[in-house]
């Protein structure tokens, strides 16, 4: 059994916090104290469900740049570096928006986590539409690895190579357009990326999978059976991802940290990738209290667990989520609200934090 200690995973990575910042003293001071990297999604494009009026937040909105440069030290792109958005044909590539955003996090002393490389999801029609035979999409796959980690190659602390590959109802393999391509497709796409990018964390991402006791558990099971089956191949993975897309309504704790530790049995690191905690719209402070203490949760299971290096929250405030779009009747699910106020979640996890720095601080006098 290989131990894991995220002090030790993350010494070289963690980035000197700008003076400016830690004056500011946002969410990443505590964080670096911690050891921990934490961050959110950013988002390029928005339409405001009022005015129905496309935006960008990361370009047009000066108060949610200036935010996460002062609260975080990790960030990915909620949709920017899927292949949709930067493989638009099937010969060209459009890395704009990403790069922008990379330039962004290397300006303000940030760590970025690619996300995704191969999902089945926002793939682009000229994918869904094309009639490839299995040798052609073998081809498109490892060149969208090679050309994409390859572009980004060096800049970036970790990728999600594969995205939700289990099936929710059989816990095989999904049926997508990357079966297609041969059973193998996962060990293919991360033997591309680690060709392309040596340095970069490479993971396997994906949502329900974070318990043992409960109905998420054969989920659980399927992913790290296939998980364990890469390590075995030695097939370059890293580490797991756990979305935790969450609400109180389904929020089950119980085998989190037992997940957390099989994977840091396999020598991998586990990242919280997606976090939220769609509440019902309009929430009320109770309802914001329970979110907060769901909060509070996973952020202490990943403190306690020495394998758990990246907290990643989907989005940070409630002026721009997926939630509300995907789940009419929800949403408030992030930790500022939609006016950028705190919340009780963003002082829990405040807290947490803190205390967690001051006990590595206090480990570290003699
Ligand atoms: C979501 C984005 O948040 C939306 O803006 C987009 O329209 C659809 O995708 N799992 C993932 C993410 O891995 O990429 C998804 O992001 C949410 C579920």
């Amino acid at each position: 059994m290989r131990s894991i200690s995220r002090t030790a995973l993350l010494i070289g990575t963690l980035v000197v916090v700008p003076a400016a910042a830690t004056a500011a003293k946002g969410l990443r001071a505590k964080a670096e104290g911690a050891g921990l990297f934490i961050g959110t999604a950013v988002r390029f494009y928005h339409r405001p469900a009022d005015t129905g009026v496309l935006m960008s937040p990361f370009r047009d909105d000066p108060v949610y740049t200036a935010r996460i440069a002062k609260e975080f030290n990790i960030v990915t792109p909620e949709n920017v570096m899927k292949m949709g958005s930067l493989h638009p044909s099937r010969d060209s590539y459009n890395f704009a928006d990403a790069d922008s955003l990379v330039d962004f996090a290397d300006q303000h002393g940030i760590v970025v986590r690619g996300h995704v490389l191969v999902w089945h999801q926002q793939t682009g029609d000229w994918l869904t539409d094309g009639a490839f035979s299995k040798a052609e999409l073998q081809e498109i796959l490892e060149e969208h690895v090679a050309a994409v980690a390859g572009h980004f190659a060096g800049r970036l602390f970790a990728w999600d190579v594969v995205n939700e590959a289990i099936d929710d109802n059989t816990f095989k393999l999904r049926k997508t357009i990357w079966l297609k391509s041969g059973k193998d497709y996962i060990e293919r796409a991360f033997r591309a990326a680690r060709a392309a990018d040596p340095d970069a964390v490479l993971c396997y991402n994906d949502y329900n999978h974070a318990a043992s006791l409960s109905w998420q558990r054969q989920k659980s099971d399927a992913v790290y059976k296939l998980v364990k089956k890469l390590v075995k191949k030695k097939v370059p993975i890293d580490c797991v991802g756990f979305q935790l897309h969450t609400a109180p309504e389904i929020f089950d704790p119980a085998g989190i940290a037992e997940n957390f530790r099989r994977y840091a049995d396999l020598g991998l690191q586990v990242h919280i990738t997606e976090l939220d905690v769609s509440l019902e719209t309009p929430s009320t402070p109770a309802t914001r209290k329970k979110q907060g203490a769901i909060y509070k949760t996973v952020m202490d299971l990943c403190l306690g667990a020495p394998n758990c290096t990246a907290f990643v929250t989907w989005g940070f405030t409630d002026r721009y989520s997926w939630i509300p779009e995907f789940q009419p009747g929800r949403g408030d699910a992030l930790i500022l609200d939609s006016d950028y106020r705190k919340k009780p979640a963003y002082k829990k996890l405040s807290k947490s934090l803190k205390k967690a720095a001051q006990a590595v601080a206090e480990a570290a006098t003699p």
